[in-house]
């Protein structure tokens, strides 16, 4: 029996948000092929999976899952071959229960086989889901029985639970041996879906480490309102480098969900920064605390062609701090109003006081310019839905 270890969190891309079930052979092909020329690869982002919608209706009259033929026409091995050939992972979909969530057949009393034909098709990753799921069937054992069934396959794969935090699955989705679980319901490409999830997460930012993340699910970074999970209401570039920070500064799994093949220049940008992924990938893996939560301040409102002053905006300033390796600190301000706002990050709750006779020397991770050393309190203008990223070394002054 083999034992998967995971490490750090898993980084790739998913067929889902843009591409609901709209997928096929020649758009995995042409994303691996974009990802490895962009760098995305190199960057880490290394398994591509492919979400609902892939198999026929109906199994086979063996009982196995039967690819779609129109839309996979060379058969799931033959495209994980050239997944692997690229040097990505490959990773595919099912569900715990008797159907998927788009209505395709899965795996519940089906688990071995099915474990056994995705690891002969070279599948190294399955996002388990938990869609039609039978009433007195028991939530840990079904996601049990498939984690066995995977390790008894003979192929590493990791499991990729996503019961959406049905049952708290933080408590007890790594003693079954998933890799990742999601803890929360479906994102949208809009700013009150990202920021409500990741809000969701803070009291379990603490259950989240080597050997089992919790996924917050896929990113929509570069979707800007398009595509399966892109409603109306879409985000800005800021709204994505919110979302970005978040999920780095949570060491979340990243897995985008945008069309890599046509993102925009800022999105690229922001899903290949390399101090933003190092804050991610940190080999520590800590969680990050929460050093102040509560009102900002914006000031500059108008009304009826007059300045009235400032406003106040409960329960919209965030500031977050990520111990790293090698005394590092990540510290994230995020602004969660929708104006403009100066958010304080005050060193003592950090517990670097004044008197520790400690700075910190600060590197804004968005434009590389190094701040130098602080002491007491940074205050960052921070706008509307916006946030700051510093790396922060301390040092003796
Ligand atoms: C949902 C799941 C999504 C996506 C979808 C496919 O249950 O949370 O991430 O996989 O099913 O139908």
């Amino acid at each position: 029996m083999t034992h998967m270890h995971v490490a750090l969190p898993p980084l790739g891309w998913n067929s889902w948000n843009t591409f609901g079930s709209n997928i096929s052979d020649e758009l995995i092909r042409e994303t691996a092929r974009i990802m490895k020329e962009k760098g995305y690869l190199e960057a880490g982002y290394k398994y591509i999976v492919i979400d609902d919608c892939w198999s026929l209706r109906e199994r086979d009259e063996n009982g196995k899952l039967v690819p779609d033929p129109q839309k996979f026409p060379h058969g799931m091995k033959a495209l994980a071959d050239y997944v692997h050939s690229l040097g990505f992972k490959f990773g595919m979909y099912s569900c715990a229960g008797v159907m998927t969530c788009a209505g395709y057949p899965s795996s519940y009393d089906h688990e071995y086989e099915d474990a056994r034909q995705f690891a002969e098709w070279g599948v190294d990753f399955l996002k388990y889901d938990f869609c039609y799921f039978p009433e007195n069937a028991d939530n840990r054992h079904r996601y049990a029985t498939m984690s066995m069934a995977l390790k008894a396959s003979g192929r590493d794969i990791l499991l990729s639970a996503c019961n959406w935090g049905s049952g708290e699955p933080w408590k007890w989705m790594k003693s079954v041996g998933a890799g990742m679980y999601r803890s929360t319901g479906d994102i949208f490409d809009n700013f009150r879906s990202f920021s409500s999830i990741f809000k969701s997460q803070m009291e379990n930012f603490c259950m989240s480490g080597p050997g089992c993340f919790n996924d917050i699910d896929m990113l929509t970074v570069g979707m800007y309102g398009k595509g399966n999970v892109g409603l109306g209401a879409k985000c800005t570039d800021e709204d994505y480098r919110t979302q970005f920070a978040m999920w780095c500064m949570f060491s979340a799994p990243l897995m985008l969900g945008g069309d890599v093949r046509n993102m925009n220049e800022f999105c690229e940008k922001l899903v290949l920064n390399k101090d933003l992924l190092r804050i991610n990938q940190d080999e520590e893996c800590r969680p990050p605390y929460i050093s102040y939560r509560g009102r900002v301040i914006c000031s500059g409102f108008e009304e009826n062609g007059e300045t009235v002053g400032w406003r106040e905006f409960p329960d919209c300033g965030l500031v977050m701090i990520k111990h790293m390796s090698d005394n590092e600190f990540a510290m994230a301000y995020f602004n969660l109003a929708d104006h403009p706002a100066t958010v304080t990050g005050t060193f003592a709750d950090m517990g670097i006081p004044y008197k520790s006779g400690v700075g910190l020397d600060l590197k804004d991770v968005f434009t590389g310019e190094s701040l130098g050393v602080k002491r007491d309190y940074y205050n960052a203008e921070v706008p509307g839905h916006g946030c700051k990223v510093y790396l922060a070394k301390m040092k003796h002054v």
